[in-house]
């Protein structure tokens, strides 16, 4: 079968499996409130950081002006903690009253009228997990309606207080409710992550046709070592996760904390580099307020943004775990192009990691690299040894273009393509890397 012919038919296999509401053919990008701020309502001692509408604008205000919207992070999520402990006198969640004055629809007209997205949140228990009313299977059908009146663009169902038997009725029961209500809601489930989040427990086979993304996995905490176990949980059992994934339907290893207490540069380069990698959600919980110019540089980095929101949406693998600490990472990227990264998990020193693209699986040819976070270039032979410094708990991520025809050089002298023999040296070591 000719290639273009086994693409299409891969296309219309993928789409039978995903959900169709027409959102997040792409890893959704923006911003949610939980790891950086928590379940804060003390708004009278912290009034700058305490769960009310006026984190969400100001948030908003920076994704808006700061350059972030243009990217792709246009979601600004409400977590846990917005509603009022009381359902009103029809039943319906409502927001605090003194936290939200304006109420919920106006905070969704705040964002779409910069262009922005608003997420919302629940729970599938009796109660959410910060102990606020929550939307059993009685209340799934009211809730959904209520989220879609207010005109909200994302809906985060969360899983305390229930049990399997709940859960396997209402987080299908809610895809079903989101959709009758006639508008596209990105649904998040963070259903497997409450039943460990592998078969035979969980079936993701059934996720993927009722969410848009997933937790599988703990909540994120802001270290290194929070980090660094979401990592090897996802890359461990990545052979199970990346056939799940794609337009619509994404794994979700849970939020960036790029900009916040627990990571060095270092670490943040590998946190942005690895979400790319496994075409995760990009949710920032930071504050964008007060973030750093390193740690900006880094989340708005175009191009470890362009690997992450590849349209082929296939998420990406571990290929190597070296001895020494070293772990290659790789992801297929549309027009035959792919992206690499070295990662160090050592801490002694910058480490020289000598491979080349042939012992990576790279066919033969000869390949234009981006280096993402220095951005420099190099043309590589798949059979030329290189050197890459890998600094410890940190990354170099690649951009590798498609592969050039090996041993012929293709350019136009007046005016007529010609061709000539390719005279890059087999043993040379490109310096850019030393
Ligand atoms: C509801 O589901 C149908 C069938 O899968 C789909 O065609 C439609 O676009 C969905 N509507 C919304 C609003 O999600
Ligand atoms: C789950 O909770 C329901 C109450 O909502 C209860 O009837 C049922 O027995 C529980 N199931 C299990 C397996 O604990
Ligand atoms: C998983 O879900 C799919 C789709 O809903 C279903 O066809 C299949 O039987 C389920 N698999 C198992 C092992 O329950």
């Amino acid at each position: 079968m000719h290639l273009a012919a086994l693409l299409f038919v891969s296309a219309l296999f993928v789409a039978a499996f995903a959900l169709d509401n027409g959102v997040m053919r792409t890893p959704p990008m923006g911003w949610l409130a939980w790891e950086r701020f928590r379940c804060d309502i003390d708004c009278e001692h912290d009034p700058k950081n305490c769960i009310r509408q006026n984190l969400f604008i100001d948030m908003a205000d920076r994704l808006a002006e700061d350059g972030w919207r243009e990217l792709g992070y246009v979601y600004v999520n409400i977590d846990d903690c917005w509603s009022s402990m009381e359902r009103d006198e029809k039943g319906r969640l409502q927001p605090d009253p003194k936290r939200f004055p304006g109420g919920i629809p106006k905070l969704a007209r705040y964002m779409h009228d910069r262009g922005l997205k608003l997420g919302i949140y629940g729970d599938m228990g009796t109660h959410t997990c910060g102990g606020y009313p929550g939307t059993p299977l009685d209340k799934i059908t009211i809730d959904a309606q209520t989220f879609a009146d207010w005109e909200v663009d994302m809906f985060k169902f969360d899983g305390c207080y229930s049990n399997a038997t709940e859960q396997e009725q209402g987080y299908p029961l809610m895809s079903k409710a989101l959709n009758a209500t006639g508008r596209p809601i990105g649904y998040s489930c963070s259903w497997p992550a409450y039943q460990g989040g592998l078969p035979p427990k969980v079936n993701y086979t059934q996720l993927a046709k009722i969410c848009n993304l997933w937790r599988n996995y703990g909540d994120i905490q802001d270290s290194w070592d929070s980090v660094l176990n979401i990592i090897d949980w996802f890359f461990e059992n990545q052979d199970i996760l990346i056939p799940v994934a794609g337009p619509g339907r994404w794994n979700d290893p849970d939020m960036l904390i790029v900009g916040d207490f627990g990571l060095s540069m270092d670490q943040s380069r590998a946190q942005m580099a690895l979400w790319a990698i496994m075409a995760a959600p990009l949710f920032m919980s930071n504050d964008l307020r007060t973030i750093s110019s390193g740690a900006r540089r880094i989340l708005q980095n175009k191009i470890a943004i362009n690997i992450n929101q590849d349209p082929m949406g296939v998420q990406g693998r571990r290929i190597v775990k070296e001895k020494s600490g070293i772990e290659v990472f790789w992801r297929p990227l549309s027009n035959n192009a792919s992206a690499l990264v070295f990662f160090s998990r050592r801490s002694d020193m910058p480490y020289r990691y000598r491979t080349s693209l042939s012992r990576l699986n790279y066919t033969t040819g000869s390949y234009k690299i981006f280096d993402v976070f220095s951005e420099k270039t190099v043309t590589l032979k798949d059979s030329t040894d290189f050197v890459v410094s890998v600094n410890p708990s940190g990354v170099v991520m690649w951009y590798v273009s498609a592969p050039a025809e090996l041993n012929l050089r293709q350019f136009y002298r007046g005016g007529k393509l010609q061709r000539s023999a390719y005279d890059d040296d087999e043993n040379a070591i490109p310096r850019v890397f030393l």
